[in-house]
């Protein structure tokens, strides 16, 4: 088999355009990121129709540009790489037709990437000597999953969400606190001048304490509760108050499992992946809770947590070698679970 595979990857699941050159699922060429935040801002949360037209007007040069950027050329690159799920339907068919319409043109296979799958690859990136197994929590604006992962390309699912994903929950509640979107960095920011002992919200609590499972969204429905028993009462709200005891009360809940997982699967590795790995609080508590249990914890770099095309040239790359191509027929499929296929 060929050696230095380079992938061209495609991501726009959601609210970023992204292409990426990724050789041999580590090392990246070059890695562009088209966001469309401040659009998306006016509105309170992604407008799914606004998100399909903004990638379309964006896709041919984010893609230029990121082969442009690897200074390699069109006819150098082995494989065509496409998120096809989960995420946003119409978002997520502009990347498929536009990878099928260049795998189809160059005569280089096309690769699905479930984008669940590419958070987790992230690592892959960050830590150039990580192998399989590893405990991965993955917690994104759309899921939080705790992962065995046991060889590449191989997940078992040791616990989920019963509702709200992590980050969800944070974007939920910076809004009522009227912080706007996306919540998740405004939470992390004003909670570093707040006390988060300074309201106890409540931890789900399942009747199977085995359970690696997680829920967020009777946490969510407590903050909402005492901000209008506070507005009732006419009591003044602290706002960082509120952010850090909501913060600690969804970073304990991810590093107990987290810790948890270690234990059941006795492994002493666990990597963090997708948006809300970058919340600053999730790191400390995770590095200093698993010290004491001499775990290592993984992180990617910042801008490798948050969506980009990058995490899905290297999940592409396990793909590529086990020779797991799609066909013209990829279609989009929004609800994808991680390991589906
Ligand atoms: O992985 P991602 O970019 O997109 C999805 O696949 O969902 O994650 C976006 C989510 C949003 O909910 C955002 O609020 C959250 O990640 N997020 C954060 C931080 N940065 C982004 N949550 C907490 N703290 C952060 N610093
Ligand atoms: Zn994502």
């Amino acid at each position: 088999m060929k050696s230095n595979i380079k992938i061209l990857a495609i991501e726009s699941s959601c609210d970023e355009t992204a292409a990426a050159i990724v050789v041999n699922g580590r090392e990246v060429l070059s890695n562009v990121i088209s966001s469309q935040i401040d659009i998306h801002t006016k509105f309170g949360g992604v407008v799914p129709e606004v998100a399909s037209r903004k990638h379309i007007e964006v896709i041919s040069t984010v893609v230029e540009k990121a082969i442009k950027e690897s200074k390699l050329q069109y006819k150098d690159i082995d494989a065509v790489a496409v998120t096809y799920g989960p995420g946003l339907v119409g978002a997520l068919l502009v990347g498929v037709q536009y990878a099928k319409g260049l795998s189809y043109a160059l005569k280089k296979p096309l690769i699905a990437v479930n984008h669940i799958e590419g958070h987790i690859s992230a690592n892959f990136i960050q830590y150039k000597n990580l192998k399989p197994p590893f405990i991965c929590l993955v917690v994104s604006g759309g899921h939080t999953y705790i992962v065995y992962m046991k060889d590449y390309g191989e997940f078992e699912i040791l616990g989920q969400t019963r509702d709200d994903a992590a980050g969800e929950a944070y974007d939920k509640v910076a809004r009522a606190i009227g912080l706007g979107y996306p919540g998740g960095p405004k939470i992390d920011k004003i909670a570093k001048e707040g006390n988060p002992n300074a309201i106890k919200f409540p931890r789900a609590n399942f009747h199977d304490e085995t359970s690696l499972d997680f829920s967020f969204s009777g946490l969510k429905s407590s903050v909402l509760n005492y901000l209008n028993t506070m507005k009732m009462k006419n009591v003044s709200i602290n706002n960082a108050d509120v952010a850090a005891s909501f913060q600690k009360a969804v970073v304990d809940f991810l590093v107990d499992n987290s810790i948890k997982a270690c234990k059941v699967k006795k492994c002493n590795i666990i990597a963090v992946a997708g948006g809300v790995a970058a919340n600053t609080c999730l790191r400390s508590t995770m590095i200093e809770k698993s010290k004491e249990r001499n775990i290592e914890v993984l992180f990617p770099d910042f801008s490798l947590c948050t969506d980009n095309a990058a995490m899905i040239g290297s999940a592409a790359y396990f793909e590529y070698i086990k020779e797991n191509f799609a066909s013209m027929n990829l279609n989009a499929i929004p609800n994808l679970k991680l390991g589906e296929r």
